[in-house]
């Protein structure tokens, strides 16, 4: 396996607490060393002043569609993306078909991932058999098979006396329950409750659903001591709840998507069907709460919840299916709250990296340590790039992104010493 040589790039490290201009050689797959004027004769040498360097990202939730729905995103364009986006670990959603319910299912995805080669795929298995929400899932078998969580995520589940015991079994395997918490008797629309839906009489989905089973999550992770993990928030009266629960000492963590940090309803006047997702881009008092909860530490982690669709899937707002990619736009959209000075970089990275990888207990990546796997990712935070054909690695190109201007693009990034995209632009 070939050496790298990174030179002079801005290496930050939260964990370590480190933010400085150093040197870092590669050699079999490890990080061997890390210094001020490292020398290495047969490296492959990456001159990365200006660029900054750090842990490789960590993606807690992607739907990457394969088995079933190859024509929206398979493993292969789904790692390409991750990597172009300087993620060389993620997590996919079981909303497969078939769904990650089986053993051989998580399987195939492990060993197909594998084979492509350009990063960790790890699935979530189903919470329930089909997603279905009547009967949990096997969950040993299923974590045995190389699960790292369960989650019926796209559908919530709705019985609560089967997410009790969901919280109880998974908490004895060591392993943790991420839910879509949206009450779908409630949340049966398109779009937010809110100034859009009122204008196009459009079926809503009112903040009040997730709310309600987010509280519902929280008691139940506070009596059970089960560790749950809220996806996608959305709404402000949600990170109040859990703000209050994270305090009694509850096991609750959380993600928020980069869009519901940057958009609200509006954007669908704008970008119509390809704003859809749910939870729906909600308001801006929703968007103000999730930044604060950002900055206070209520909301964990960033995952992208990139959702891949087709362009006849993408019509009829009212029959749009819900979801946008964002595994390569996460960077830029990130560094616009860095720009505007809601978070730092080393808090983005943090939000990025280092919190998944501590939620999922991976110790072989969010941090750069010699003897360490090398993951890293290299990035120039002012490079301003367009996601188009040519730049866009996904099969599918449902974002509101689509053709505009943004900044902060991933140059290198490396996984386990190799170099697994480079950009050539
Ligand atoms: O917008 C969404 N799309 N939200 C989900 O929870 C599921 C996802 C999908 O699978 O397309």
């Amino acid at each position: 396996m070939s050496k790298i040589l990174i030179r002079k790039g801005r290496l930050i490290d939260p964990l370590q607490g480190l933010d400085a201009e150093k040197d870092i050689l590669i050699e079999k797959g490890k990080i061997k060393a890390i210094g001020d004027e490292l020398f290495e004769l047969e490296a492959q040498i990456i001159e990365a002043k200006g660029l900054i360097v750090c842990p490789a990202f960590v993606e807690l939730h992607a739907h990457l569609r394969d088995p079933g729905q190859e024509y929206k995103e398979d493993l292969e364009s789904g790692s390409r993306c991750a990597v172009a986006g300087g993620y060389t670990t993620v997590v996919c959603m079981p909303n497969t078909s078939p769904p990650i319910d089986s053993p051989e299912t998580a399987k195939y995805i492990i060993h197909k991932a594998e084979k492509v080669g350009l990063c960790r795929v790890l699935p979530a298995g189903t919470l329930t058999k089909g997603r279905k929400g009547h009967e949990l899932s096997d969950f040993y078998a299923l974590k045995q098979a190389g699960c790292v969580a369960f989650t019926d995520d796209g559908s919530p589940l709705m019985d609560s006396k089967l997410m009790e015991k969901a919280l109880e079994l998974t908490a004895q395997l060591g392993s943790f329950v991420m839910n879509h918490c949206e009450d779908d008797r409630l949340a049966y629309g398109h779009i937010n409750d809110g100034y859009v839906s009122s204008l196009t009489g459009l079926a809503s989905r009112p903040a009040s659903a997730e709310d309600l089973l987010v509280a519902r999550d929280c008691v139940l992770a506070y009596r059970t001591g089960g560790h749950i993990h809220i996806q996608h928030l959305s709404s402000s009266l949600s990170v109040d709840i859990i703000r209050f629960f994270k305090e009694k000492g509850a096991r609750i963590t959380c993600e928020v998507n980069p869009y519901h940090l940057l958009f609200t309803e509006e954007e669908l006047l704008r970008s119509y069907s390809r704003a859809k997702v749910n939870p729906p881009l909600r308001k801006e008092e929703d968007r103000k709460a999730l930044l604060e909860a950002l900055k206070d530490g209520t909301i964990d982690c960033v995952a992208t919840d990139h959702a891949p669709h087709a362009p006849h899937e993408k019509g009829l707002l009212e029959r749009a299916m819900p979801g946008m990619i964002g595994l390569q736009t996460a960077l830029p959209m990130m560094l616009s709250l860095v720009r505007e000075g809601f978070i730092s970089l080393k808090k983005m990275i943090e939000l990025m990296s280092c919190a998944p990888s501590r939620i999922l207990r991976l110790e072989d990546c969010g941090n750069i340590k010699e003897g360490s796997k090398a993951n890293l990712v290299l990035f120039d935070p002012d490079k301003e790039w367009m996601l188009e054909e040519g730049t866009n690695l996904s099969k599918s190109k449902n974002t509101p992104l689509w053709g505009k201007v943004l900044k902060g693009k991933v140059l290198y990034t490396i996984f386990e010493g190799r170099m697994v995209y480079r950009d050539v632009q």
